[in-house]
This record gives C-alpha cells, sequence and structure tokens, in this order.
C-alpha cells in the first residue's frame, strides 16, 4: 500500500473542510500519477487509523472524488482510481487528426413561462452550482471589502489581482500564454462581444460570421455599422475556405465565431481549420473575435484548444463568462485582448461601467482560485453526459423519423430539425397549453426562412425532468 500517511497533509487550523481537503490531496496525487488509474484505494477504516480522521470523513472524501470522478466506488468490492478519468486537459491541434429566439417576453408572459416545465436553448443547472462556496466567497468578499474601504475607493489592486487570477485560470485550463494586463473583467460575454467589436469594426467594415449565427453578436455588429456577411457552417465549423476566398478579393476586418460548440448547431470548429483560420487572419491582417462561450462541455473527448492559445501576434480576442459554468444570472465575464485593441476596450468600458463590481469579482475569483469551479465543472460534465444521452435516445424514441439531429459532442443544448410538415410555432403553442415551454425555433430563421429547427437545452433538466418534457412535447405533437 501507498505510504498516505506521508503523501496526504491535513491542515487542522484550514477553514476547508477536512474531508474536502482530503479529497483533494488524493485528488492531486492521482493527477500526478503517484496513485495510479486502477489502483484499489485503502478501505474506509484503513485509512481513518493510518490518517487518525474518523471513518466518515474518509468515506465523505471518497464520495467527493468519486462524483468529480476521480475514483469508483464498486459496492462490496472496494474504491478504484478510475480507468477513464475527466480531466479537462485541451487537446493541442497538432495532436487533433484532420478527419432565437421568440422576441423578448413581456414580464407578464415571462411569469407564465417561469411557471412551466421549460427546455432553454442550452443553459446549465443553477441547482448544481455550488452556492454554499459561493455565498461564503462573497461573505468573506464583502467583509474583507469593508475592512479595507474598497466599496468607497476602487481598490486596483484587487482588480489585477482579479485579472491575473483569471489570466491564470485561462492559462492552466485552456493553454493561453497571458498576464492580468491583457484581461478585461465584464458583465458576462455579451460586454465583451459589445466592448471588443465597438474597440475593432468602424461602419462598413466587413465580419463575417457563421450562417446562422448567434442573434446576440449580430445585433452588436449591425449597431456598429458593420457589414455582415454570413458564410457556412457545416459539420467542422465555420467553412474557413469560404473565409479566404473573401480575402483574397476584399478587405476583410474581423470573423466572429463560436468555436466550442457553434451558436446554434452545435458543431465543434476542428484543428485543421482553426489552424488555417489562424494563418489567414496573420496573413490578412483580420481581427478574430472568439467567443469561446461553451468550452467546458465537451463529452467525447477533450475540448480543442482556443485560437487564442496559438500564435496570433495579437489578432485574437478571446470572450469568455461564468454564464454557462454557473448560471446566466451571475454577470461575470472576461475578455482577453492585447495592446491598443485592450486600451480603447478598458476606455470604453470606463464610460459606461466606471470599473467592475469588485466583490463579486473577488468572491469569483477566489472560487476559480481555489479550484471550486473546477471541481464543480468536473462534476456538472458528467450529469450533463448522462442529460444529453437521455434526451437524446427519448428524442429518438418518441419522434423517430420527425426529427433529425446528431447527438452534440459537446455542450447544453441540441440542434433540431423538424420534419417540414411541422409548424414548431404550432408546437410551441400546444406544449405550451401542456404546460411546457420550449424555444420554438424563430430566431434562427432570420438569415434562412426555410429553416425549421431549434435548439433543445437538455442540461438543465433532470432525468425525470427531461423524461416529463419529451412526454409533453410528444403529445402536443400528437395535438396537431
Ligand atoms: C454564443 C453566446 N455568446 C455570448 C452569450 C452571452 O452570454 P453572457 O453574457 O451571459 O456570458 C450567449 C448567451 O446566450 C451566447 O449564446
Amino acid at each position: 500500500m501507498l505510504p498516505f500517511n506521508t503523501l496526504v497533509q491535513i491542515d487542522a487550523k484550514s477553514k476547508r473542510p477536512i474531508y474536502l481537503q482530503l479529497a483533494d490531496q488524493l485528488i492531486l496525487l492521482i493527477q500526478q500519477g503517484i496513485i495510479p488509474t486502477g489502483y484499489k484505494m485503502p478501505g474506509s477504516r484503513r485509512l481513518a487509523q493510518l490518517l487518525h480522521l474518523n471513518r466518515l470523513t474518509i468515506v465523505a472524501a471518497y464520495e467527493e472524488a468519486a462524483n468529480q470522478g476521480w475514483i469508483e466506488i464498486k459496492p462490496s468490492q472496494g474504491s478504484f482510481v478510475s480507468q477513464a478519468l475527466p480531466i479537462i486537459q485541451a487537446t493541442s491541434w497538432d495532436t487533433v487528426s484532420t478527419h432565437e429566439q421568440q422576441p423578448n417576453p413581456s414580464p407578464k408572459t415571462n411569469l407564465a413561462i417561469q411557471q412551466k416545465l421549460i427546455i432553454n436553448r442550452g443553459s446549465p443547472d443553477e441547482r448544481l452550482a455550488p452556492i454554499d462556496a459561493l455565498a461564503r466567497s462573497y461573505r468573506s468578499a464583502l467583509k474583507s471589502s469593508v475592512k479595507s474601504r474598497d466599496l468607497i475607493h476602487v481598490d486596483v489592486y484587487q482588480l489585477h489581482k482579479n485579472e491575473s487570477i483569471i489570466a491564470a485560470y485561462l492559462n492552466r485550463s485552456r493553454g493561453l500564454h497571458i498576464e492580468g494586463n491583457e484581461v478585461i473583467l465584464t458583465q458576462g460575454s455579451q460586454m465583451g462581444i459589445y466592448l471588443s467589436a465597438q474597440s475593432i469594426l468602424r461602419p462598413k467594415d466587413t465580419i463575417i460570421i457563421g450562417k446562422t449565427n448567434y442573434v446576440g453578436a449580430d445585433t452588436i455588429f449591425e449597431s456598429c455599422g458593420a457589414h455582415l456577411h454570413p458564410v457556412d457552417v457545416d459539420e467542422k465549423g465555420i467553412v474557413v475556405d469560404q473565409i479566404e476566398a473573401y480575402c483574397q478579393q476584399h478587405t476583410l476586418r474581423c470573423v466572429y465565431i463560436t468555436p466550442h460548440h457553434h451558436l446554434p448547431t452545435t458543431v465543434t470548429l476542428s484543428a485543421s481549420r482553426r489552424m488555417k483560420l489562424l494563418k489567414l487572419a496573420v496573413r490578412y491582417q483580420f481581427y478574430i473575435i472568439e467567443d469561446d462561450y461553451d468550452y467546458d462541455f465537451h463529452y467525447s473527448s477533450s475540448p480543442i484548444l482556443p485560437l487564442a492559445s496559438g500564435d496570433h501576434q495579437g489578432w485574437v480576442i478571446y470572450v469568455g463568462s461564468m454564464s454557462k459554468i454557473i448560471a446566466p444570472g451571475l454577470r461575470f465575464g472576461y475578455t482577453v485582448a492585447r495592446g491598443s485593441i485592450m486600451n480603447r476596450m478598458k476606455a470604453l468600458r470606463r464610460n459606461i461601467d466606471r470599473y467592475p463590481d469588485l466583490i463579486s469579482s473577488k468572491a469569483i475569483c477566489s472560487l476559480i482560485r481555489d479550484g471550486d469551479i473546477e471541481r464543480h465543472l468536473r462534476k456538472s460534465l458528467k450529469i450533463y453526459k448522462k442529460r444529453r444521452d437521455h434526451f437524446c435516445s427519448l428524442l429518438e424514441t418518441y419522434f423517430g423519423e420527425k426529427v433529425q439531429f446528431v447527438k452534440p459532442a459537446g455542450g447544453l443544448a441540441v440542434w433540431v430539425h423538424f420534419d417540414p410538415s411541422i409548424s414548431l410555432v404550432e408546437l410551441a403553442s400546444k406544449a405550451f397549453e401542456r404546460g411546457l415551454y420550449f424555444p420554438d425555433g424563430r430566431i434562427y430563421k432570420r438569415e434562412n426562412t426555410s429553416l425549421n429547427a431549434t435548439r433543445l437545452g437538455f442540461a438543465s433538466l433532470r432525468l425525470d425532468e427531461i423524461d416529463e418534457a419529451l412526454h409533453i412535447l410528444s403529445q402536443s405533437l400528437a395535438d396537431l
């Protein structure tokens, strides 16, 4: 047996519960390969004796590690280090083979929707969010801010500290190579896209977008007076050859992409296309706004490293947020850019919001720094994968040939084409009467009026809720 009594150090004075300290250290030992995959962990009684801890503490630590996917607890056999570890480790490009919305509802309609079972367009399940840890973090951020008088004066030091925490997190999780001064904190990705677009685009500049695209970004680009040029998106993401063809004839200022996973179709931009796009950006000197809103949820393999991790010479602006990780109501995001673009973004941000909310950014950054967010991600990834599988299999069972979809490799939603004979608007209305709200896909018809498809979010529903939602959907179809 490994010498757990020397490998594990518990700090009795730490505020972190002992079972979590133990789980953290066991996971670290697994990550480092000191505890190998398949290893049978000592029984809880034995480890409790060795570490002079309560047996229930060991059981809780094992459960925590099992929830995160590091170990498997096999009834009457014991606990084993998982063979297939869910390490969120990005796949580097060269190792990868080359192979809405109904219009905003009125408050009254909104209230009616809230009372229904909801299939959204791809939001997380906020019930899984690390609310207790977040509450502790907010409390401590608030208390320390009163002490240090941050509530009165902007604490520039704390602001830089938060930006540096985000930089370290992105370097660790996405292979970026950045410093805190290349990060601007925002109220979610939407603000990041807005600041990026305002800093880059002048009236009549061309920006290439996918056909179809995230409408919330399109409206920003339109508000800058830019000319939007849609190019095709296929099963490997945006068609980069079409971007090249455009550059050979015209001046291009910017390309907007959602590489994990294209909104709305959910496809991942392939590694080879990423490399080619990056080369084109450097050669033709256009910016790329890389909106990686869905990076963390990739089920069948590791996510592909962002373009921002490559040698982009400042042409890539990287946008992200906590909206898909925790919940969209938590308005926290970041944008990464260099030099004059970053300076312009900071000046613009100061005009509309003097500085980021220090309390919430301090609270969220300390969760990121302490690893709570990565732990939460590992847990949710496992749960969402099960929900995706269940949702897709029920879609097949209930709707058969009436729908077409590809099970998404990642993200929180399925892109579903319905048979042209089915009116999605009518189906949504029947479903609403039966107690289910789902997006009717009208928003995606903007560029393609014959499209009869919508995004159905699976992640925010428990398995029993998925059963109920899809049962209602199938009954509503029968009502038509
Ligand atoms: C592709 C994409 N980018 C950005 C956003 C904005 O998200 P937030 O501002 O909540 O981070 C959304 C919201 O749904 C989105 O779907």
